[in-house]
This record gives structure tokens, sequence and C-alpha cells, in this order.
């Protein structure tokens, strides 16, 4: 006999095998997934989830497809949260203090509460890279942000209403464009690939992906690698 769970999702009663994630407990509960999940792998930030353990007061967020089920779960999902996105044009701007001021001003209005690190579904030090965009240190913020998966969860709970994940894409595109240095073999490699030098490779793929994961697999653990 299975050890089964009392889980609650969207507020229903639901008995579910231990060790399931919730993305998969909500399947095995019948629901069909068409949104909330893309990856399945804990990349993609698709699957952003809101839960509580039931008599406890604290409120979590995870991914759905990476946290596993725990008795008296109570499971809301966020497969869509509207970030603030404002508009710019990368070529136009340059990496200075103010343009964070001009475009996400509310950054300077953060209290030092925190909610956006404890609510990280990447344990992200959510709190610390936004100071770092307050003071325009673009690279620290692109480095303590680069596992950003842009679910959202951060501001959904932040009190300031700053969108974190727009502000840190910013911040890595000014830290991309302007401050780390060209990379001349990445260059050198896009433009063999707009030649076309990898067509044929890449078409071999291409049709194999229909026919056999596994192969890929195979593929790829024997890949050459450069030096
Ligand atoms: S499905 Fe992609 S992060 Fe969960």
């Amino acid at each position: 006999m299975e050890n089964m769970l009392n889980v609650y999702l969207f507020g229903k009663k639901y008995e579910v095998p231990a060790g399931l994630t919730i993305m998969t407990a909500m399947e095995y509960a019948g629901y069909d997934l068409v949104r909330g999940c893309g990856c399945r792998n804990g990349f993609c930030g698709a699957c952003a989830t809101i839960y509580r353990i039931k008599g406890e007061i604290e409120l979590h967020g995870c991914l759905a497809c990476q946290t596993e089920v725990q008795e008296g779960m109570y499971v809301a999902t966020l497969p869509f949260f509207p970030l603030e996105k404002r508009v710019y044009n990368i070529e136009e701007i340059k990496p200075t203090q103010q343009i964070m001021m001009q475009l996400y001003p509310e950054i300077y209005s953060c209290i030092g509460c925190n909610a956006c690190t404890k609510a990280c579904t990447q344990e992200l030090n959510v709190m610390q890279y936004i100071a770092y965009a307050q003071r325009g240190e673009y690279d620290k913020c692109a480095e303590e942000s680069f596992d950003c998966v842009m679910c959202g969860v951060c501001s959904s709970r932040c009190p300031a209403g700053i969108s974190h994940p727009q502000v840190a894409m910013l911040a890595r595109r000014l830290n991309g464009k302007y401050i780390e240095p060209e990379c001349g073999h990445l260059s050198d490699r896009v433009k063999e690939v707009n030649e076309g030098i990898f067509d044929k490779e890449i078409e071999e793929l291409m049709t194999k992906a229909v026919d056999s994961i596994e192969e890929i697999k195979d593929m790829y653990n024997h890949r050459e690698i450069e030096k």
C-alpha cells in the first residue's frame, strides 16, 4: 500500500502518493496541465506556485516541478504574474546609475523587508541584487541574479511593488552589452552558424528529435568538446 498524503489543490482535497512533485500530484489528481508548466526540470519558471501547510502561518513560494507534496499542503499556482516591464532600446541606453532611476524608480522604495529573498523559488538573494541595481553595480546584480527564472513569486510578495526579475534582466542586459568584455570565440561561432557551416548537423538533429530522445542523449554524452 502506497503512502498516501492529503493535499489541497485549488481548495479541493485529494489523496496522492507521497514522493510526487506538486506538478505530478496535480496530474495524478486529474488536472491536465496546459499552462503553468514548461521544462519540467526547474529552469523555465512557468510553474510558480504558492503553498501553505495546514496549521502553519508561513506562506511558501516554490516551483511545482521541483517540490514534493507534503501532508496538509494547500496549493495555488501562479501560471502568470503581472510583472511591470518598462520599454527601452538597449542600443540607446548606457550602464549608468541614472538609467535604473529612470526605468525602475520603485527599487528605491525598497524597505528592506527581505520578503523577496524569502519567497524566491531559486533561493537567490533577491534583496541583495536589488541593492546592487540601486547602486548601479550591474555586474554584481547580473551575477547575483543569474539563476532567476522570472517566476515572479518575489514580486508577488513585495510591498514596494518592485518587479525584481525585470530589474535583474535589465542589469544582465547592460552587463552583457556594455560591461563584460566581448567573447571573440562566441562571435566567431555565431558567424559560422549564420554562414550555414552547421546546417547539416542541425538538420540531422532535428530529424532525430522526432525519432529518439535516447539517441539524442547519447549524442550529447559523446559530443566533441572543444579544448
Ligand atoms: S516546469 Fe519549468 S520550472 Fe517548473
